[in-house]
């Protein structure tokens, strides 16, 4: 029997999925957890024949949604270490094997690929239409030049649970006998380095200094439970069906399944944002009662603390644990998160409901799975701009279009959500090339209906470095070439 995509809340060894999770790549329904990785970019170079044959040969290594659980419990029981991988393809990379049109992943953003600022897609809510081309704004001038060549798919590699330099070391020789065994067939395009960075909590952090990854759909009852330690799930559901994330695969059999990446280089200049949040906490603070601080205007900004505690909940950083359980419900204006700030852009937990009478499950399907990870110095007070810092955005999805693409071009990007006025998302929303955002508004006290809101142009520290759409196929389809 072929696996019901509606389903939530599962365990992986549900006997109904079994085979669909022998075969799904790992990373999808739960994170890797690695601190480590390399991200290895890569284009054929052979026939298709021999493309084929390799990548048979290499999705040996892949690691399933099974064997992902195998790995962490003998990691649980016995400190076993052991390499995590996934093999991701692009769309020229499936033209590149000889695969016919009808097989490959029907996503139309994946179809262009990410470089390609001319295809319109419909980024309104869904039965409007009004086709936009770059809906998020890109300007490859800014990319770096190894994501301006032709990539035709993504290995990553993944170790944790040992001493940092010997995963590093690992990880190299993993990636040169990757290299060895790409002789003649493929070649690397470049190799991309990522790792966890974590707080004195040991809780996973982005460069910014804010608690990241707190905040995703979950697909197991198992990590429901997990949540529901951290203060239940009353005021928001976590739980997502399965099909916000796996698709069937076009190219494997009844039981094989896939999912969409969107990968993004996202370069972070830590230094100006602390820099403007400093301004902004002054001119906060000149309209307000109370003197304001550039870790409060931050969380202005993320729509969290630092120490993930969410702004709509209390006016101060302080939760104890990665709390989870809250909606907007209680701040309908604004007062106490702004509609602009990241969190609430990205997931407006009702929102949409409120102001355009939409079904919450429409603003639910937008939702994506995260599992990027940092990239390089650790370095969190630089003293210069735009170092070498930021994000490997990674999210995974059943639709680029309507997930990932509508949230940063719908919600993020968009001034006018979710009210005329509101500006940018200050973290991530990109602004047309010459076409300055215009200043959100920002409240000079914590959930006051009298306080003044200030206007205040706040965006630019986050630039976009290259990326691509990709399909994590079934280890079926992989095998089967
Ligand atoms: C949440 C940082 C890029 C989508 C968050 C949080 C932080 C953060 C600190 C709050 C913690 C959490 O809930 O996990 C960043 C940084 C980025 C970045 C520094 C770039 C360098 C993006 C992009 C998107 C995105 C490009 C998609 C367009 C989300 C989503 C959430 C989130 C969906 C969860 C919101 C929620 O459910 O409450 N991000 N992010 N992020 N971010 Fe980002």
């Amino acid at each position: 029997m072929s696996a019901n995509l509606n389903q939530t809340n599962i365990e992986i060894d549900d006997p109904n999925f079994q085979q669909a999770f022998s075969q799904l790549q790992g990373n999808i329904l739960k994170g890797h957890g690695r601190d480590h990785s390399r991200h290895v970019f890569f284009s054929f170079v052979g026939d298709s024949t021999a493309n084929r044959q390799w990548l048979a040969q290499i999705s040996n290594q892949v690691t399933s949604t099974l064997e992902q659980q195998n790995q962490q419990q003998r990691f649980k029981e016995k400190n076993e270490i052991h390499l995590f991988t996934n093999l991701m393809l692009s769309c020229h990379g499936y033209k590149q094997l000889g695969i016919e049109q009808e097989k490959w992943p029907s996503d139309k953003a994946f179809q262009a690929g990410m470089k390609d600022l001319t295809t319109p897609f419909d980024t309104l809510p869904r039965g409007d239409h009004n086709p936009t081309a770059n809906p998020l704004n890109d300007d490859l001038e800014q990319w770096e030049n190894g994501f301006l060549r032709q990539i035709d798919g993504m290995v990553l590699l993944a170790l944790g649970g040992i001493d940092s330099a010997q995963a590093e070391q690992q990880l190299e020789q993993e990636v040169q006998k990757l290299q060895a065994s790409m002789a003649g067939v493929a070649e690397v395009v470049f190799v991309q380095k990522g790792h966890v960075m974590r707080n004195d909590k040991q809780q996973v952090i982005e460069h910014f200094g804010f608690v990241d990854g707190v905040s995703n759909p979950k697909f197991l009852f198992s990590e429901l439970n997990e949540e529901f330690k951290n203060g239940g799930y009353s005021r928001n559901d976590p739980s997502a069906p399965l099909n916000t994330v796996m698709v069937p695969d076009p190219g494997g059999n009844a039981d094989s399944f896939g999912t969409y990446v969107v990968y993004r280089k996202l370069q972070q200049n830590i230094k100006g944002f602390w820099d403007r949040l400093d301004i902004l906490a002054n001119t906060l603070s000149e309209n307000s009662p109370t003197n304001v601080d550039a870790e409060y205007a931050g969380a202005l900004c993320v729509g969290r603390f630092k120490d993930g505690t969410p702004i709509s909940e209390q006016g101060n950083d302080g939760w104890s644990n990665l709390f989870n359980n809250f909606n907007y419900d209680d701040d309908a204006d604004g007062l106490k998160c702004p509609f602009h700030s990241h969190a609430r852009k990205t997931n407006p937990r009702g929102d949409t409901v409120r102001q355009f009478n939409s079904p919450p499950t429409i603003e639910r399907s937008r939702r994506i799975v995260r599992r990027g990870i940092s990239f390089g110095s650790t370095d969190l007070a630089p003293n210069k701009e735009w170092t070498d810092a930021g994000l490997l955005f990674i999210s995974l999805q059943a639709d680029i279009v309507d997930q990932f693409i509508f949230m940063q071009n719908t919600w993020c990007n968009n001034e006018g959500f979710v009210r005329q006025g509101t500006g940018m998302d200050p973290l991530v929303g990109q602004a047309k090339k010459g076409q300055p955002p215009a200043a959100q508004k920002w409240p000079t006290s914590w959930g006051s209906p009298n306080a003044e809101q200030v206007d205040f142009s706040f965006s630019g520290f986050v630039k976009t470095l290259g990326g691509e759409y990709f399909f994590m196929p079934s280890l079926q389809f992989l095998r089967s070439l």
